[in-house]
């Protein structure tokens, strides 16, 4: 899953308003193919008006998505800086966003950053990072050559480190403040986030954090085992048709990304630098090893009510069938979970819903992200102030799919969230739009997300429930289903049998 999410989100840049952008800012070179970043230098006097190029991915899927103008190369290690224009010398907050699509897709401007900087008066930067093979391939001839003995496999996350200490050696200049920024992101971005929150390597470069839709425990999360990552990492590299890294290096990008090689490396995995071989972000995520502030810092951590690729649109992109009586969807459960399991998952949900198709979507969205997020929660709510949020659009069935939050929080000038809308195939929700800005710009100022309806902590599994009716709810994210499958689990629903539903579901 989370793979094709912002290909669609093409949304136009706003063309005037009282904002300064600085765009297409180098903040990183890359040595040579599969070597960290190496950052580069910033010269504040040059004028930054053009995007840089788009990280290198599947030409295919980025024909598909017509972004107009734009072109990719392996030299894309650029950032954008919307400021807005203050009245007070003051400096301001800094919200740092990581795009997602499944680590094989997306950059820095598919959506526009513009509103959100002006309703909120924050600094809002936005990055590009390395993405498919080119960033997350793990291989033991680069673990040889690396003097850290990093293995690759985490490149497009060193990027975004490289990202974040140009914010802090250089937000100053656009009057950012270095010691309030926020890092927050959605789907593979919202991974990202759990990462950087639990690798020391980034400790210190940010104070706050929002994980949308990306608990980095889900069923399609970190490569658990490093011998599986490093074994994944080889078969790429076979499957290319070259076998050593020398050659690898000469292939041609496009080559390398063409024949869907660059979707094979679609998971991040250990790499010996930001985690240790066998250390698990969840296993610090635990122990509280978090560099949010030093560990006094607050999160936002949250997912939709159907967060799914099952839902519009991605169902129709990716042109699965789903079931639509009683008996297929018990047929696919048994098929998923095996016929014990999959019988109880049956009656369970099919108790739950009248419409077989929709208890079919929840299951999927329950297990690949509802579920993870509630663990990653408890987990963290030992530990620092949590904020959970159940995002359920802007209709009254309060039906959300994955990423359509995006649609409230990147509101473009353009078209006040119609592409988007139009897009996501939801409607616009402009009462909710401001609701969900104020609570994320004013977390990233002050670290407690303010508004209307009082946000209390997650401690107690409270959850603020954003959308047509927001309101305080209790018990958690996902209450009742994720204990459901908890007692699965219990009995022996393996682990690989969920990671493998995530990813036919
Ligand atoms: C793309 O560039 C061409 C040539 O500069 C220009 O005519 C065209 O309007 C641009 N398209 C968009 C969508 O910006
Ligand atoms: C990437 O995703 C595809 C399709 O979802 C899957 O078949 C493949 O095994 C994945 N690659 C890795 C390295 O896990
Ligand atoms: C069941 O739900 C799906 C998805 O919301 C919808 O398209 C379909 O029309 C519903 N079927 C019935 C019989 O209501």
């Amino acid at each position: 899953m989370l793979r094709l999410l912002p290909l669609l989100l093409l949304l136009p840049v706003a063309s005037a308003s009282p904002l300064s952008t600085s765009i297409g800012i180098k903040y990183a070179s890359i040595p040579s193919r599969f070597s960290p970043p190496a950052p580069s230098p910033f010269d504040p006097s040059l004028p930054y008006d053009t995007y840089g190029d788009v990280c290198f991915q599947n030409p295919d899927t980025f024909a598909d998505a017509g972004q107009p103008n734009t072109t990719m190369s392996e030299d894309c290690l650029h950032l954008n800086v919307f400021t807005p224009e203050s009245t007070s010398d003051s400096p301001l907050p800094v919200m740092f966003y990581i795009h997602g699509g499944g680590y094989t897709q997306g950059w820095s401007q598919q959506l526009d950053a513009a509103a959100l900087a002006r309703t909120q008066n924050a600094i809002v930067v936005n990055i590009n990072y390395r993405l498919g093979a080119l960033g997350f391939l793990p291989l033991y001839s680069l673990e040889r050559e690396d003097a850290d003995g990093a293995t690759g496999g985490m490149n497009g996350v060193r990027d975004q480190i490289a990202a974040l200490e140009w914010v802090q050696s250089n937000i100053h200049h656009f009057n950012g403040d270095p010691g309030s920024v926020t890092i927050f992101g959605e789907s593979a971005g919202g991974v990202s986030v759990c990462y950087l929150a639990t690798t020391a390597r980034a400790e210190g470069l940010f104070k706050r954090a929002i994980m949308e839709s990306g608990p980095c425990i889900g069923p399609w999360g970190f490569v658990e085992s490093p011998k599986e990552a490093m074994a994944a990492g080889e078969a790429f590299m076979l499957s290319t048709g070259v076998t050593s890294l020398s050659k690898l290096r000469e292939m041609d990008a496009e080559e390398l990304m063409l024949g869907h090689h660059g979707d094979l490396i679609n998971l991040s995995s250990h790499d010996n630098f930001l985690y240790a071989a066998g250390e698990l972000p969840i296993d610090r995520l635990r122990a509280g090893k978090l560099n949010v502030d030093g560990g006094d810092g607050s999160m936002i951590v949250g997912c939709n009510t159907v967060d799914s690729m099952t839902m519009p649109p991605w169902v129709f992109m990716m042109g699965k069938s789903l079931p639509s009586t009683s008996a297929e969807f018990e047929r696919k459960a048994k098929e998923l979970f095996g016929w014990g399991h999959g019988g109880e998952v049956a009656d369970f949900y099919l108790g739950m819903y009248d419409n077989a198709t929709e208890a079919y979507q929840q299951v999927s969205a329950d297990i690949c992200v509802v579920c993870p997020t509630r663990t990653v929660v408890e987990e963290l709510a030992e530990h620092i102030p949590v904020y959970q949020y159940l995002y359920a659009g802007g209709t009254a069935d309060g039906r959300a799919s994955h990423a359509s939050e995006l649609c409230a929080l990147f509101v473009d000038d353009a078209t006040h969230g119609q592409t988007c809308a139009d897009i996501m195939m939801q409607d616009v929700t402009p009462d909710i739009e401001p609701v969900l800005q104020g609570y994320w710009g004013s977390f990233a100022a002050g670290g407690k997300p303010e508004g209307d309806v009082a946000w209390g902590e997650a401690g107690a599994g409270d959850f603020m429930r954003i959308g047509a009716d927001t309101k305080m709810e209790g018990g958690g994210v996902g209450s009742g289903a994720c204990e459901f499958w908890q007692t699965l689990k219990d009995e022996g629903l393996s682990e690989q049998r969920l990671k493998v539903a995530c990813t036919l579901a």
